[in-house]
Order: C-alpha cells, then sequence, then structure tokens
C-alpha cells in the first residue's frame, strides 16, 4: 500500500470522517473510501468508474490530459520504435527490460508454447462456418481450461507463469485458426524460426498450396499493432478480467471474459465499426452528413475511432499508427483509395469542427488501425481479434499483479438501489 501523509474530510448526517488520501507516484491523489461503509453507513456512486481506482497497479500510467502512455515508466512512443513486442511483453510481466539472455529465454518460452492441443482442432469445427471470429475466440480461449489443466492452480506461482506465456504464446494460433475456419481454409501450424508478428501474418496468409512470403515492413507494422495495443491499465476488458479473476476463476476463463468485453464496439470492437464506417460514407462528399449525425442528440450515431474516456488531448498510440499506416499503404501503393481519401478528410473536419475540438474528441488507436489491417489483406472481422491477441498480456500482467497482491478481495461493487421495498407477496387470483 502507498503512503498516506495527507487525509480528507468528510462530512454527512453531521458525522466527520476521516478518510486516508494516497499519493501515487504519477496521476492524482487517492481518496481510500474502503472503510466508508464502516464508518459512516455510507456507499459512494460513480457509474462507469469516472473517479474510482479500482487496485493499486505498478504497471502502466496514463496521464490523459498530456497524452502520455507509459508502461513500466517507458513511454509507448519509445517503445514502438525501438523495442519489439515480444519484449514489451516481458516487460509488462517482470517490471524490466531483459538484459539479452533473458529476453532469448523468454522468447524460445513463448515459441516453444505456439502450437495448440491437436484435439482443440476438433473443438473448432464445432462452430458454425460463419461464427464471427471474436465469438470463436471467447469459446476457445475459455475451453483452453479443459485441455491445460495443469496450469489452472491459481495458487501455484509456477502455474500461474506457464498459463501466461501459454496464452501470449497461443492466442496468435487460436485467432488464426478462427480465421482461417471462417473463410474454409486449412489451419496452419506455427513455426519456430519465425519471429512472433511474421509467425501470425503466416498462419493467417500461408495455404497448402502456396506458402507465404512474410515481408519485413508487413511483420513490422503487425508488431507495432500489437506493442501499441499491449496493454491500457484498468480498461473496461482489463477490469473484467480482474473481477473475474477476483473469484478465483482459472486464468483462461478469466480472459475468456476480456475478450467478451473487448468485442463491444465502444471498446476493442471500435477498430471494425470504424472502417466499417468508413466503407459506408463511401465518398468525402457524404462526410458532413455523418459529422451532423455525430453530433445529433437524437441520434444514436458517433464517429468510430473518436473520443476517449482517459485520453483528452491526443492518443500517442494513434500517432504512432498514423506513421506505420502511412508507411504500409506506402509500400503496398494504395494512398489513394476511397476509404483512405474518406480517413483523411473526416479526420481533418473532425480535428477542427467546434462539437469535436469542445469535447476533446481525437481520433484514437482504432481510428488508423483497421485501416492498415485492411491495406494487409485482414477482413474487417478480424480487427479485433488481432486487439485481443496483442491485450493478452495486458491481461495476463494485471491477472498476475492482482493475484499476487495481498489486498486481494472478490470484487463486489455496491449499488444505488432504485426498485421497489418490501411488499408482501399476492397470491395470483388476488392481483
Ligand atoms: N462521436 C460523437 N460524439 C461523441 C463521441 C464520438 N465518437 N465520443 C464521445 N462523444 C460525445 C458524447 O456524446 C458526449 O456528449 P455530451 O457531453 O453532449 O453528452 C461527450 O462526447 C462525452 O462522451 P462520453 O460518452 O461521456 O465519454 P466516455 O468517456 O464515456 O466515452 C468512448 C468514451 C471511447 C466510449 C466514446 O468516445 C466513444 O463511444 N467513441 C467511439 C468508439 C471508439 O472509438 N472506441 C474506441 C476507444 S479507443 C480503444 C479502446 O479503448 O478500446
Amino acid at each position: 500500500m502507498t503512503d498516506t501523509t495527507k487525509s480528507a474530510t468528510l462530512t454527512i448526517n453531521n458525522q466527520q470522517i476521516d478518510l486516508p488520501v494516497h499519493s501515487p507516484t504519477a496521476g492524482p491523489d487517492v481518496v481510500d473510501i474502503g472503510k466508508l461503509y464502516a464508518q459512516g453507513g455510507v456507499f459512494t456512486y460513480d457509474p462507469g468508474y469516472t473517479s474510482t481506482a479500482s487496485c493499486q497497479s505498478a504497471i502502466t500510467f496514463i496521464d490523459g490530459d498530456k497524452g502520455e502512455l507509459l508502461h513500466r515508466g517507458y513511454p509507448i512512443d519509445q517503445l514502438a520504435g525501438k523495442s519489439h513486442y515480444l519484449e514489451v511483453c516481458y516487460l509488462l510481466m517482470y517490471g524490466e527490460l531483459p538484459k539479452a539472455e533473458a529476453l532469448e529465454d523468454f522468447e524460445a518460452r513463448v515459441t516453444r508454447h505456439t502450437m495448440v492441443h491437436e484435439q482443440m482442432h476438433n473443438f473448432f469445427r464445432g462452430f458454425r462456418r460463419d461464427a464471427h471470429p471474436m465469438a470463436t475466440m471467447v469459446g476457445v480461449v475459455g475451453a483452453m481450461s479443459a485441455f491445460y489443466h495443469d496450469s489452472t492452480d491459481i495458487n501455484d506461482p509456477w502455474q500461474r507463469e506457464v498459463a501466461a506465456i501459454r496464452l501470449i504464446a497461443k492466442v496468435p494460433t487460436i485467432a488464426a485458426m478462427a480465421y482461417k475456419y471462417s473463410v474454409g481454409q486449412p489451419f496452419v501450424y506455427p513455426r519456430n524460426d519465425l519471429d512472433y508478428a511474421s509467425n501470425f501474418l503466416r498462419m493467417c496468409f500461408s495455404v497448402p498450396a502456396e506458402d507465404y512470403e512474410v515481408n519485413p515492413i508487413l511483420s513490422r507494422a503487425m508488431d507495432r499493432i500489437f506493442t501499441l495495443h499491449a496493454d491500457h491499465e484498468q480498461n473496461a476488458s482489463t477490469s473484467t478480467v480482474r473481477l473475474a479473476s477476483s473469484s478465483g476463476a482459472n486464468p483462461f476463463a478469466c480472459v475468456a471474459a476480456g475478450i467478451a468485453c473487448l468485442w463491444g464496439p465502444a471498446h476493442g470492437g471500435a477498430n471494425q465499426a470504424c472502417l466499417e464506417m468508413l466503407r459506408e460514407i463511401g465518398t468525402v462528399d457524404r462526410i458532413p452528413e455523418f459529422i451532423a449525425r455525430a453530433k445529433d442528440k437524437d441520434d444514436p450515431f458517433r464517429l468510430m475511432g473518436f473520443g476517449h474516456r482517459v485520453y483528452k488531448n491526443f492518443d500517442p498510440r494513434a500517432k504512432v499508427m498514423k506513421q506505420s499506416a502511412d508507411e504500409v499503404l506506402g509500400l503496398l501503393g494504395i494512398e489513394n483509395n476511397d476509404t483512405l481519401k474518406v480517413a483523411v478528410e473526416l479526420e481533418k473536419i473532425a480535428l477542427e469542427d467546434p462539437y469535436f475540438v469542445e469535447k476533446k474528441l481525437y481520433p484514437n488507436v482504432d481510428f488508423y488501425s483497421g485501416i492498415i489491417l485492411d491495406a494487409m489483406g485482414f477482413p474487417t472481422s478480424m480487427f479485433t481479434p488481432i486487439f485481443a491477441l496483442a491485450r493478452t498480456v495486458g491481461w495476463v500482467s494485471q491477472w498476475k499483479e492482482q493475484i499476487a497482491d495481498p489486498a486481494l478481495k472478490i470484487g463486489r461493487p455496491r449499488q444505488l438501489y432504485t426498485g421497489e421495498t418490501f411488499r408482501d407477496y399476492v397470491d395470483v387470483e388476488n392481483r
């Protein structure tokens, strides 16, 4: 627990309650209300947790006003520019950048766990041919607890470590299999001589009739997409993983819960929704119509890929993603298609429009990632599975941190009850 040298006083029902205040290493002070109900008989109310810290964490820090994202203190632009995904995975999981030998050992451990149990292939075949790959992933990742019994005991640190490595290693294989299944192509086994991103691209795009030669610029862009999505502190899916895990559930079940939460269009599903929106807009002349809809209070439509709960200046991931988009589109020679023209113009208009400026709605990471993934040849249905793949390390790191935290308690929020008060049951003939 952090030092509490400050305190806050709450006056309620003519009673003064002193509340400890924690000073974090970065970010605003945190008022500790853990004993508020015991001392004052009141709850707090904060829908969407806009002012509530649900846990202590030393993994990721975001300063939304500055547009800063730090993993273990290192800024995301430096990690995306100089590091690579598996090194960032190590950093998130163990807290420090690895020395060369430790990195080699970690990469070898991940690489040697990339294959999935052969019986899992049968499991895939139970899904309908047109199942969304996210639906398949929720099911198959959850089912890992049925295949890997020797890493489900959360009280054993070694089993936790094995589960973490298995998840990081196998989720790309599972995502690629979900894709292959959805397009009616045979599964492609992982290859241990390829790096993490190249292996994923090959598992998605290679077919028995023709191998897929991985372009290093594309695999670098893929790796960067993974890096930019690796963790994002206590977002909805991570909080879901933590809440599921607080009951002692096994790691595969917890990560499956995180995948289910990520799927929503306000969260990870936004990358698919964003590209579909750009396609629906279709041509630059239709942008004003969609901007008007986004501003209309009576229309539920929102500009996908814009806005963020925490970033109120810019999304630092979006900056790097935009550079990547330029590189990839340049390489593939598709700088001039209609979707891209709509994206460029939409961004320009939204950044100047008073509605978006006043509400601090900037393009987020999902605005550009879909453009790159589309250019690489992924269907929109694979965008969110790729986010899930990349975020697995974040979920796993936060899960490991939570289990090792002596303050761990089952998550059990209170409520502001607005229903009927006590009333006696009425027999059906008297209603
Ligand atoms: N288009 C139009 N208006 C918007 C948008 C948008 N994309 N986002 C927020 N607003 C408006 C909203 O209507 C509200 O207006 P008012 O104050 O008049 O009621 C105001 O801006 C604040 O919005 P909010 O919903 O209270 O903000 P939030 O912090 O609860 O929501 C968000 C954040 C990301 C869910 C939201 O901005 C959104 O729905 N964006 C589109 C979906 C999206 O791109 N999501 C990806 C987020 S980044 C990746 C990830 O974390 O998974």
